[in-house]
């Protein structure tokens, strides 16, 4: 059984599908921490990420692997744990473009279907419903108001101390919403078949329990 959740930036994916994992004791695979992953990689190591050839060499000769520790899903680039800093500021900026490469989409996409071939998962992402796993069970497209988006951002900043300007975040998000669903290659979009929950006002309790009903009517 395959669960995929997708959407916007910020909609409460992570979180949900999270949390979604662990009341069915499934895996939970966070996709945007593998585009995250080798972005930071990238601005670390000097490649350029205008250079989509020299991007894919990077991404051949790295060790990207996932674990998933105390429910939490952990990402590590050559054995270095690299979950914090996937988060940055200046990784977000970069992600839409690096993510936007085909010659990148393809060893990430392969890599997630490999990880969903063997076990039941619950994945979240862009694509996922309409292009990685387009025979998941339940597909799930969850959205929220950029406001509230641009909020919830903000209040993830403040709790780890980080100061954040509201106007810029809802900024960064548009901008980052605005490529993801603008790339030629498996652009953000809700699959047909998927169910649409707005987040908006509604307790990440609600939203679980509804896509928990969901998994259960399927089974
Ligand atoms: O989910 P998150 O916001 O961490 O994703 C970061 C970025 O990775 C997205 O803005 C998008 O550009 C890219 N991404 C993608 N396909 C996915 C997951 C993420 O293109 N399945």
């Amino acid at each position: 059984m395959k669960i995929a959740i997708d959407g916007p930036a910020g909609a409460g994916k992570s979180t949900v599908a999270q949390q979604v994992a662990k009341r069915l004791g499934i895996l939970y695979v966070d996709t945007g921490a593998m585009y995250r992953a080798v972005t930071l990689t990238a601005l670390v190591r000097g490649c350029s990420i205008e250079d989509e050839h020299s991007l894919r060499e990077m991404l051949d000769a790295i060790d990207l692997m996932l674990e998933i520790k105390n429910g939490v899903q952990h990402v590590y680039v050559d054995d270095k744990d690299v979950s914090e800093a996937i988060r940055s500021r200046e990784v977000t900026r970069h992600v839409s473009t690096v993510a936007a490469y085909p010659l990148v989409r393809e060893r990430l996409v392969d890599m997630q279907r490999r990880i969903a071939s063997h076990k039941d998962v619950v994945m979240d992402g862009r694509d996922i419903g309409t292009s990685v796993l387009p025979d998941a069970e339940v597909k799930i497209f969850l959205t929220a108001s950029i406001e509230e988006r641009a909020r919830r951002r903000m209040e993830e900043f403040e709790k780890k101390g980080v100061h954040a300007d509201y106007a810029e975040l809802l900024r960064d998000i548009e901008e980052r919403d605005r490529k993801d669903s603008k790339r030629a290659i498996a652009p953000l979009k809700q699959a047909e078949d998927a169910i649409r929950l707005d987040t908006t006002g509604r307790s990440i309790d609600e939203v679980v329990d509804r896509i928990v009903t969901l998994y259960r009517e399927k089974i």
